[in-house]
């Protein structure tokens, strides 16, 4: 590509268009490597003329320079918000005010209400030009460097209007969420409460490159200043059609009975929904009832959040116990008389730290609320004083690790045991990290399997597990001839994993597989065994944090050791390391599935044998990886002469490759 201003732009788009197919669309139009070479390729162009970029470049997204303190944004249209209504009858209430004022029976559209935090987008000549938290309504904090990393907001639209607001919800799926709070936890810091807190902690970061790395996301639900929109219905459409995402179970109703449907719908869906959401909110459709409803106040007549009863329940605090974690950070642990909340039964439930804890000002035998939120940890909200009988007593802060007895170190809101290599419980997390899915995946290998192998004195470390046969496995509790021979397979499998996943393995803090993968593309495994500060610097992506973590958790004799005795039973560090493109150049499509094999896992294997993975069959497709119930590719493959491998066969060519 020759570079000029004009295919600078071409570039822009192309990588707009790929991160909207791959975030908001979920459909992929470029493999991760042809996008990560487009965007290297931005970057160059970027660097070479910084007067070219323009501001809706997807290069934006990575956040830029930490902030002072945000500027105040005075908002032309105010953020209101809506009247909470919690029973049928206020409901039923409701729609009779507003069948009276309108002497008509209105259609209305029922929204999901996530639970995140709403935020204000101006857009000027179809460019996001603000981003804005709603603050008190009237001023809020303008975020717009942090909204910009959002990938599911659109930096850029088609329509040339010169001002439109749309205005949405900044959330975390509660997928996302877990990860963050694993992340979190992984890497010894504050967990967040919910993924609401979660959201608004991360959206208001001063330095908007932390926002970027954690994966928030937008729906939008209202447009503000487009003339030729007349209902929410429209706005809805108008806003999916530009690129926005809007919640997907969105319906309209006619009448009582059908929102009254609706609203059952949703209770039953919540649990399965991939975001919290707390209610439902019920708008008028046509904008000139809206204006003819008016507002009272802060809140529109024209809508009502409908919430839903809420995911908490009360308990009563048996005890505290203190949970030790792969990096030696103490977590508070409640001990509950067991109670069911949405649908699932509670008995622990946790604290976070201990400044929360603290916070939180518990006794032992408080009556406590619990809440639960879709998959997430539940956790104790708070304690009910008035409800206590006298017979409550204090927790003790604990001052020894209660798995090694060491004295424990106050390091801000955590309790830490800094016996790490000699810790057990340490080493069990430790274990069981090392062999889980994104380090060396050795499926079967959970912490309560580690924690048997290590009562029965038969592993002390990670390197340990290359000592373990099939008989170690066929004595403990759940295992039989089957399970153990494929125990033993997925251990010795391992012995030829990439070196990003053998440091992952080994659980750095502030190491994740993406800085360890960055490492491997410059280092060798041995360049990276004697690599000081300023080399691993020099690395892309790797600040002095990282760096300094590094250095330090090489200094430990204990992964030396281990290293040594990886290598003595077998382990390729060596070998693993340059296996250069084996299949460089070669590109394959998949379709179908694959029993064991999740699909990113086999792209996953391709991309780092060097080859490509392409979206549809073409003239440049080598090969069709073919799994049970394939799509119409396998046609246009048979159509196109391509090759056709079966999952062995793949194997079998990744396996002869990687060596
Ligand atoms: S419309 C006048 N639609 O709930 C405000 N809000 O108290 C009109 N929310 O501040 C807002 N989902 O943060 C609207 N589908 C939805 C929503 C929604 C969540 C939040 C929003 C708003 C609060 C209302």
């Amino acid at each position: 590509m020759e570079i000029t201003q004009n295919n600078y732009l071409k570039l822009v788009e192309k990588l707009n268009e790929a991160l909207f197919a791959y975030h908001t669309l979920n459909e992929p139009i470029l493999s991760d490597l042809e996008y990560d070479e487009s965007y290297r390729l931005l970057l160059n162009i970027e660097a070479m003329h910084a007067d070219w970029k323009v501001g809706y470049s997807p290069t934006i997204r990575v956040g830029s320079e930490p902030e002072k303190k945000f500027e105040t944004y005075l908002h032309k249209i105010k953020m209101g918000s809506l009247e909470n209504i919690f029973t049928q009858e206020e409901f039923i209430k409701e729609l009779s005010t507003w069948q009276d004022t309108l002497q008509a029976h209105p259609e209305v559209v029922i929204e999901p209400k996530i639970d995140g935090l709403a935020l204000n987008l101006v857009y000027q000549y179809g460019i996001l030009t603000h981003a804005a938290t709603r603050g008190n309504g009237i001023e809020g904090e303008l975020v717009t460097k942090n909204a910009k990393t959002i990938r599911s907001i659109p930096l850029k639209i088609n329509d040339n209007h010169p001002y439109l607001e749309i205005r949405g919800e900044v959330y975390f799926t509660l997928k996302e969420f877990k990860q963050l709070n694993d992340y979190q936890m992984h890497h010894q810091q504050k967990t967040f409460v919910n993924p609401r807190n979660a959201a608004s902690g991360s959206l208001r970061q001063l330095d908007s490159s932390i926002t970027a790395s954690r994966r928030l996301s937008f729906l939008a639900y209202t447009l503000y200043g487009h003339e030729k929109i007349n209902t929410q219905k429209e706005s809805l459409a108008w806003l999916k059609a530009q690129g926005f995402c809007i919640a997907e179970e969105i319906v309209s109703a006619h009448s009582l009975e059908e929102v009254l449907k609706a609203y059952e719908s949703f209770a039953e869906k919540r649990a399965f929904m991939s975001y919290e959401i707390d209610g439902l909110v019920i708008k008028v459709n046509r904008f000139d009832y809206q204006a003819e409803l008016g507002e009272v106040q802060r809140s529109p007549r024209w809508a009502i959040a409908w919430k839903f009863p809420a995911t908490e329940v009360l308990s009563t605090l048996l005890n505290i116990d203190y949970q030790v974690g792969r990096l030696g950070a103490i977590t508070p642990v409640a001990q509950l008389v067991p109670v069911f909340v949405s649908g699932a039964q509670i008995q622990h439930a946790t604290l976070h730290n201990f400044d929360e804890l603290e916070r939180k000002n518990l006794l032992i035998g408080d009556k406590v609320s619990v809440r639960r939120a879709g998959d997430v940890i539940p956790e104790v909200i708070k304690s009910y004083e008035h409800l206590r009988t006298g017979q409550e007593r204090p927790y003790i802060i604990p001052q020894y690790c209660p798995s090694c007895a060491r004295t424990l170190v106050k390091k801000d809101a955590l309790l830490v045991c800094i016996n790490h290599a000699h810790c057990p419980e340490q080493m069990i997390q430790q274990i069981a990290h090392f062999g889980s899915r994104d380090a060396l995946d050795m499926e079967g290998l959970s912490v309560q399997t580690v924690r048997k192998l290590w009562e029965a004195d038969l592993m002390r470390s990670p390197a340990d597990l290359y000592a373990l046969t099939e008989e170690h496995f066929l004595k403990l509790e759940g295992f039989a001839k089957k399970s153990a021979q494929k125990m033993i397979q997925t251990i010795q499998r391992a012995k030829n994993a990439p070196p990003e996943k053998l440091l992952w393995a080994f659980g750095l803090r502030h190491v994740g597989l993406l800085t360890a993968k960055k490492i491997f593309e410059v280092l060798s495994w041995d360049q990276f065994l004697t690599a000081d500060l300023s080399t691993l610097m020099a690395i892309e992506s790797i600040g002095p944090i990282i760096a300094q973590s590094i250095v330090d958790y090489k200094k430990e004799p204990y992964f030396f050791q281990q290293l040594k005795k990886l290598k003595e039973y077998g382990f390729k560090i060596h070998e693993t390391l340059k296996k250069e493109g084996s299949l460089k150049g070669i590109t394959f499509v998949i379709t179908g599935s694959f029993e064991d094999y999740p699909r990113a896992r086999l792209q996953g294997m391709i991309e780092e044998l060097g080859g490509k993975i392409g979206s549809s069959i073409t003239s440049k497709t080598q090969y069709l990886l073919c799994g049970s119930d394939p799509g119409s590719k396998l046609v246009q493959a048979q159509e196109k002469r391509i090759t056709i491998l079966s999952l062995k066969e793949f194997l079998q060519m990744a396996s002869n490759s990687s060596i």
